[in-house]
């Protein structure tokens, strides 16, 4: 598998598994660029994954102007509990390409090349104020699970998908809502939600619904 075609709203996208080492610097400082703030990807992991077939590449001009990663088998401390599950890692597009479904067919690549390695299960790990990526992903069919506490020192949302049944996430949420949290979208952690959405988790209430409500703001609501 070199070359994946991805069709989205009538356009084809031909996302590439990366297999040129010398590449791996410009992924690299495109991982930095977007990700540095927020715990980027260490050498000896992208090494990893680019051993794995991992690596997911979109070019422009020849220009790589997206990545995205898939982690297939434990590597450098990150450990795959089970054999049926494939890690999604650092899908980045750079910003003056955005908004043009680049990142999504970067997305739906990682989940072909998990199938083909015999996935049903992918697992990612996100900033609950990266509302960009968590629309992206539920989009696509992702869950909002848990929460992990200590993700290198901060908290983190984890997302599901079952890529089997290919279920459709939850967009409306069943039965009644007992809370809803406002959180501060962008690059700063809003503590305050955090706290919230941490409790949260912790008296078992199920998220049912992330939403973005203005420029600056989402809302993740829960039920029990
Ligand atoms: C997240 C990211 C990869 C999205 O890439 P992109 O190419 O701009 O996204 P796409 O154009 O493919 O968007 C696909 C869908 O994602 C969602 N989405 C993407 N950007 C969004 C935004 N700013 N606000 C709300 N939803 C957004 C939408 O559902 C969109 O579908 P639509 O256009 O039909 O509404 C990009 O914003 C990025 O590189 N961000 C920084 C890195 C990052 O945080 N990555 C995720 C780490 S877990």
């Amino acid at each position: 598998m070199n070359t994946i075609k991805i069709d989205i709203s009538g356009k084809s996208f031909l996302i590439k598994v990366c297999h040129n080492k010398k590449e791996l610097a410009v992924i690299k400082k495109l991982d930095a660029l977007v990700f540095s703030a927020h715990q980027g990807i260490s050498d000896a992991l992208l090494q990893a994954i680019f051993e794995q077939g991992g690596i997911l590449v979109y070019k422009i001009n020849n220009q790589i102007v997206g990545e995205s990663q898939v982690l297939i088998t434990s590597a450098t401390g990150q450990k795959i509990e089970n054999s049926t599950t494939a890690l999604f890692y650092g899908t980045a597009v750079l910003p003056e390409f955005r908004g043009q479904h680049i990142g999504e067919a970067l997305a739906m690549a990682q989940e072909r090349v998990a199938v083909s390695n015999g996935k049903t299960r992918a697992l990612l790990s996100v900033r609950p104020e990266n509302a960009a990526s968590i629309c992206l992903r539920m989009k696509l069919g992702f869950t909002i699970i848990s929460w992990q506490a200590d993700y290198y020192g901060s908290g983190r949302l984890i997302m599901e998908k079952d890529l089997v049944a290919q279920t459709i996430s939850n967009s409306t949420a069943p039965g009644k809502l007992v809370k809803t949290i406002i959180l501060k979208i962008g690059d700063q952690p809003d503590e305050y939600a955090r706290k919230q959405i941490a409790a949260s988790f912790e008296s078992k209430l199920q998220p049912v619904a992330y939403r973005i409500i203005s420029p600056t703001e989402a809302v993740i609501a829960f039920s029990k």
